[in-house]
């Protein structure tokens, strides 16, 4: 089928297409190569997602279901041929009850957008990230997203009770299952969390959500080790009367480059120590959240070795404290798309495994500097090479191995939150566990016997 065929057959299954030139002409989001396709569309309905699924059974085209397109490791590119399944109209929350304290939600809707709806009830889906205002429901169960609460509420795996997904053959895995208890036999819909769009198309989901405080107040916290951020984190965890929403740790290098590309002035914070600790307290009221941080971080202050810190006295300081961990897109923008990784240290390990790295990556080569930072409180890293973008091959295996080598043992994780896509494909061949490997390769034959969906990503398609 020629292109202008397939643009005019796809537009009898629904009435939103795009063809390549007004891809071309379009924001593809995190990674230039999602909208590498022949063509988008963009379903109304589940019912469409169906014809659509047919659709590309009948033609043999392969299909990759995209949402917000800020994925880090390229699970939503796609190539000429590919067809892209864009979930941005099924974007509703379709309901929200308050007692059962339970969200069902479209896939595309944006994070922010279920945030807005559930806060009106005074709850909240108990998971957050950078990107809330573009990510969608779908693409976060379809990565496991993680993101700042992770360390208090789990993963996106924690927070699904129910799910409906649209399958190769066109039928649909109806599981909107909404109670928390159900120990019905296999618990499939963990197959779809995480799946990265390899085994069906998220179309609705049920969520967990939380009741939350009403108000916050943030600190800055300069501290000579990951250690001592820890123990602080320890300290409020076990506080009463106030609840630890984030605590997430910059390193020195990382702090100080981000303030120079935000273009804050010198000294607008404190950012003279080998760490810095950004925490936030939820409690009744902002006086109560700003007096248990100061209270906590008094009480803590010499036991914890804190060097420096600065709770925040207004709203505008707390979001520059803010901007400050969370836009690190520019870290990535300005090393040109540098080798990006996304690890999971296990428990007491994490400045060990910080000073491990630093010493491996200099062997490679003496001008590898890192920037370091992450969610303290579950060990979850992110570590950027200060290279002038990608490295060749060999070299980027070289330096996974520094920075994966007994992650497994020690019971850590390559892949914390942001998915294997392409990017982290090598790295699950050479990292994962063998028989996991095989496992998943035979789900998916038995799921996606002709590879339609999302070919290519998290395994190989040989
Ligand atoms: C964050 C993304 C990179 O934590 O996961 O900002
Ligand atoms: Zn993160």
């Amino acid at each position: 089928m020629n292109d202008t065929t397939l643009i005019t057959e796809l537009r009898k299954v629904t009435g939103k297409v795009w063809d390549q030139a007004e891809l071309a002409g379009r924001d593809p989001g995190f990674d230039q190569r999602n909208f590498g396709a022949s063509a988008l569309v963009r379903p109304a309905d589940i019912a469409e997602v169906v014809a659509l699924v047919g659709f590309c059974a009948a033609h043999g085209l392969s299909l990759v279901a995209q949402g917000g397109r800020t994925g880090l490791t390229g699970a939503a590119s796609t190539v000429p041929g590919q067809i892209i399944c864009d979930l941005g109209a099924m974007n509703r929350v379709e309901e929200i009850d308050p007692l059962a304290r339970v969200a069902i939600v479209q896939a595309g809707t944006p994070l922010s957008t279920l945030q807005e709806a559930a806060l009106a009830q005074g709850l909240d889906p108990g998971i957050d990230l950078a990107a809330r205002g573009s990510c969608t429901i779908g693409g976060m169960v379809s990565t496991n997203a993680g993101g700042i609460m992770a360390f208090r509420n789990g993963t996106m795996r924690h927070r699904v009770l129910g799910l409906e997904a649209v399958l190769p053959d066109g039928s649909v895995f109806s599981d909107l299952t909404r109670v928390l208890k159900t120990s019905a036999g296999y618990d499939l819909k963990h197959l779809f969390i995480g799946a990265e769009g390899t085994l069906g198309i998220v179309t609705r989901v049920a969520l967990r959500l939380d009741p939350v405080a009403g108000a916050s107040a943030t600190a800055l916290v300069g501290v000579p080790a990951a250690a001592s951020a820890q123990r602080i984190v320890r300290h409020f965890l076990g506080s009463t009367g106030a609840s630890l929403r984030a605590a997430e740790i910059l390193w020195h290098r990382f702090a100080i480059a981000m303030n120079r590309m935000l273009g804050f002035a010198p000294g607008q914070l404190p950012l003279d120590a080998p760490c810095l600790l950004v925490l936030e307290l939820g409690a009744d009221s902002i006086e109560g959240a700003t007096s248990a941080l100061e209270d906590g971080l008094a009480a803590i202050w010499e036991e914890a070795g804190i060097i420096d810190g600065l709770v925040a006295s207004s709203q505008a300081q707390a979001s520059t404290i803010w901007r400050l961990r969370e836009e690190t897109e520019m870290i990535e923008r300005m090393h040109h798309l540098p080798p990006s990784f996304d690890v999971s240290v296990p428990g007491g390990d994490i400045d060990a495994y910080v000073a491990r790295i630093e010493a491996g990556l200099k062997r490679i080569d003496a001008s590898y500097a890192p920037y370091v930072f992450g969610h303290l409180a579950d060990g979850n890293l992110h570590i950027s090479i200060n290279t002038d973008g990608p490295v060749s091959h060999a070299l980027h295996e070289a330096i996974e191995d520094v920075l994966y080598a007994d992650l497994r043992e020690s019971g850590g994780s390559f892949s914390a939150e942001h998915g294997v896509g392409i990017e982290k494909r090598d790295a699950y061949e050479r990292y994962a566990d063998p028989v996991k490997q095989a496992m998943a390769r035979a789900i998916k034959g038995v799921i996606d016997p002709s590879n339609m969906l999302n070919p290519g990503k998290v395994i190989s398609s040989e």
